[in-house]
């Protein structure tokens, strides 16, 4: 039944639309560019959704706004991708006191009060630098090796979490080293700005760890500018998988890549349709993640989506 009285062509009942708003961490990786695609393909008008998507350009205090206005105007669900695990408690009791139910996508918070939202859907970042830590441990850490670690942003959850994972996976190997770990905010310019520091300061970098596959793009650029032959002379290993990552991995300059799925829209639709129905949805929700060494890459790489 539809509202307020007008008939749908045809003359059937309107299904109502669901209003969505939907925070976005900004526009900082080709990652974020394919989960946005994904998000405004999927919540279309077509499949019964209204979508006010907003830009948050890495910044929490523009995240906290735009929810605090999805709030105002009264949206069916909100849903975002938290830039930073912290701090968000007070305005997601906002939202609950609205009466307005929250998705958190991609991202995690840490609030102990799980009562703050409905579900959360994303990849396990903890798994993802574990299984980039056990790769890196048994292929490349035969020999002492030095690490040099370009971090995600700070207080991000994945950054948090890909770090944890790798250091845990590579503890029981005493060849594996750490010699400097400084974050590159997931972009390519800062990824490469950060590793010309790390070169300037360290002669004898074996491999980098990059928490994503831009950074390790921008790693790629300050190895080239610096005379040395990046997936040669110094290793690199990122995350995400993404096409430009992948053709790095295929042409030599990448050495593996462990996948973060960025197509969350379907999953995501699906969830927002559930709470607005009233029907149970779970917690948690974890996207399955693949990893690549170079010929699987050259398998993969053809059919890629993003
Ligand atoms: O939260 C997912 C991460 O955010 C991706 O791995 C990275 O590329 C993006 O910026």
């Amino acid at each position: 039944d539809d509202d307020d009285g007008t008939a749908a062509p045809g003359g059937g009942a309107e299904t109502d639309t669901i209003v969505v708003g939907f925070s976005q961490v900004g526009s900082e990786s080709g990652w974020r560019a394919a989960n946005t695609k994904s998000i405004q393909d999927t919540l279309t008008a077509e499949n019964g959704f209204e979508l006010k998507f907003s830009d948050a350009q890495q910044k929490q205090e523009n995240q906290i706004q735009a929810i605090r206005s999805y709030i105002a105007q009264g949206v069916d669900v909100i849903a975002f991708s938290p830039v930073v695990q912290s701090g968000w408690d007070g305005v997601l009791e906002e939202a609950r006191d609205a009466g307005i139910p929250v998705v958190l996508t991609d991202r995690a918070v840490d609030s102990t009060d799980e009562t703050l939202y409905e579900s959360f859907i994303g990849s396990d970042f903890v798994l993802e630098g574990e299984m980039m830590g056990e790769w890196v441990s048994e292929n490349l850490a035969t020999e002492p090796i030095k690490v040099v670690e370009l971090q995600g942003t700070t207080g991000s959850a994945p950054a948090i979490d890909r770090k944890t994972g790798f250091e845990t996976a590579t503890a029981d190997n005493p060849n594996v080293e750490i010699i400097a770990s400084q974050t590159g905010n997931f972009t390519r310019t800062e990824g490469k700005q950060v590793m010309e520091g790390f070169l300037q300061a360290h002669s004898d970098i074996d491999v980098v760890y990059a928490h994503n596959d831009d950074m390790g793009l921008g790693a790629i650029e300050a190895i080239e500018a610096a005379g040395m032959v990046p997936g040669v002379d110094i290793k690199i290993v990122t995350i995400d998988a993404v096409k430009d990552g992948m053709q790095a991995l295929v042409d030599g300059k990448i050495n593996y890549i462990v996948e973060c799925n960025p197509l969350l829209g379907p999953d995501l639709a699906d969830i927002i349709k559930a709470v607005v129905a009233g029907e149970p949805v779970e917690k948690r929700i974890v996207v399955k993640d693949e990893a690549f060494d170079q010929a699987a890459a050259t398998v993969a790489l053809p059919d890629r989506e993003y």
